[in-house]
């Protein structure tokens, strides 16, 4: 167990104090934002708040900061000298904007892409606009490469896959993913959506050998922004067929400029740089250690912390006759997101039950639409799902599975009908 005390990092969390009452387990939708992400961008709005890219000092400040910010997401993703990162409004937007960016490059009816029934419906609808088959990787009852191997071949363009289920917490092994794909579809690009994984677990495109990795920075401590990364030769292949989507009078050779339209949010940029100053808090990192080492050692830091958390909930839920959770048993691939329904009572009457008794949770389907079709629940009542982030404590645990016994193990409990909530 790491020796930065817990404590000390959740104070960091002003929500937890506003909120001494409530178990925060909604963290799979946003997480919390700590004082630095707070005090960056209220001091971006008091001292750099002009437009950028002038030679007056305020705006040469506010330059500084909205670079600084592209700077840290390339070594977020240990992307630095590889590819190139382009924010947006949202993973789903971003996504949108490179799904549109390969209209040009598949063009033929008889192209494949591969997609994947656990999908967050942020990186599978987007695709299906192309022209191009859809091939399907039904992973929702076992995720298993194999089967995932049996659907690539040469015809393959698109391979785009979660990091882990916004639903399940399993963690795919991209790495193996990417390897299989480099050898069975050469012209096939693949693209991750990392934003269940972003928040726990230290992200590495260059090992994985990733084409594009994309995360909401809205779960993993800040604002709501988005950062998608591409490889040097993914993003030219691009350009090359079709000139990016801005002014005809920006450089192509600026990716950043070409994809990232109008002015994106600068204070979401100095929030950005709140994170990196909370990861060098979490790291006690020295003044000149380079960032990639402070953000692989806070990453560290975090999965200390969640490991307990996941292996309790896990063990008490499976433990349970009428609860059927996603996922396999084994706490070695899972983040701390963990999603069940019941035989017994509905999704809905649990979340109500936690929610009396202050615990911050949903259920729904979370826009894992497919997933939760596949597994024939009702898509509006869907699962119940739980989720936490370092912050979380293990007595936090322990309270949410003595108040969810009272439920799951009262066998007199009446289901009522559910009622429609969402991501
Ligand atoms: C796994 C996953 N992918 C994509 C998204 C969409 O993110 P955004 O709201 O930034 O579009 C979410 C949001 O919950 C998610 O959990």
């Amino acid at each position: 167990m790491s020796a930065v005390k817990q404590e000390e990092l959740r104070s960091e969390f002003p929500f937890f104090r506003e909120h001494p009452n409530w178990i925060f387990l909604e963290n799979a939708g946003g997480s919390q934002v700590p004082v630095s992400v707070i005090t960056s961008i209220s001091t971006y709005y008091s001292r750099s708040y002009v437009q950028i890219a002038a030679q007056y000092e305020q705006s040469k400040e506010a330059t500084q900061i909205v670079k600084e910010a592209h700077d840290f997401c390339r070594e977020i993703m240990n992307g630095s000298g590889i590819g190139e990162v382009v924010f947006g409004s949202s993973t789903t937007q971003l996504v949108h904007t490179l799904a549109h960016a390969f209209d040009k490059l598949i063009t033929n009816v008889d192209d494949e892409i591969v997609l994947t029934n656990i999908a967050h419906e942020a990186n599978y609808g987007a695709w299906t606009k192309l022209q191009g088959k859809v091939i399907e990787w039904k992973a929702h009852d076992r995720i298993n490469i194999d089967d995932l191997s049996a659907l690539l071949s040469e015809r393959t363009r698109i391979v785009a896959i979660p990091h882990a289920s916004n639903l399940i917490g399993e963690v795919l092994d991209v790495e193996a993913i990417v390897k299989l794909v480099r050898q069975k579809c050469p012209r096939a690009r693949v693209i991750v959506d990392g934003v269940a994984y972003a928040p726990h677990r230290a992200i590495d495109v260059h090992q994985w050998d990733v084409d594009f990795y994309v995360f909401s920075l809205y779960k993993v401590y800040g604002p709501h922004f988005a950062v998608l990364y591409g490889s040097n030769a993914a993003w030219k292949e691009l350009i090359d067929i079709s000139a990016g989507p801005n002014h005809f009078f920006i450089p192509q050779t600026d990716v950043s400029y070409q994809y990232e339209l109008g002015c994106i949010s600068h204070e979401a940029c100095a929030g950005v740089l709140g994170i990196k100053s909370y990861f060098e808090q979490v790291a006690n990192a020295p003044k000149d250690q380079p960032t990639r080492k402070t953000i692989e050692q806070a990453y560290n830091i975090f999965a200390d912390f969640e490991r307990p958390l996941v292996e309790r909930l896990v063990q008490y839920l499976f433990t349970k006759p009428d609860v059927i959770v996603l996922g396999q048993r084994s706490t070695k691939n899972r983040l701390p997101t963990i999603s069940f329904s019941s035989t017994r009572l509905s999704s809905t009457d649990i979340v109500k039950h936690l929610h009396e008794h202050k615990i911050a949770c949903r259920n729904g389907h979370m826009y894992g639409y497919r997933l939760v079709t596949a597994r024939g629940l009702d898509i509006i009542d869907g699962v119940v799902r739980l989720s936490a982030l370092h912050y979380n404590t293990i007595a936090e645990i322990d309270k949410c599975i003595e108040i969810l016994d009272l439920i799951l193990s009262n066998t007199d409990h009446t289901p009522e009908t559910s009622g429609p909530i969402q991501d």
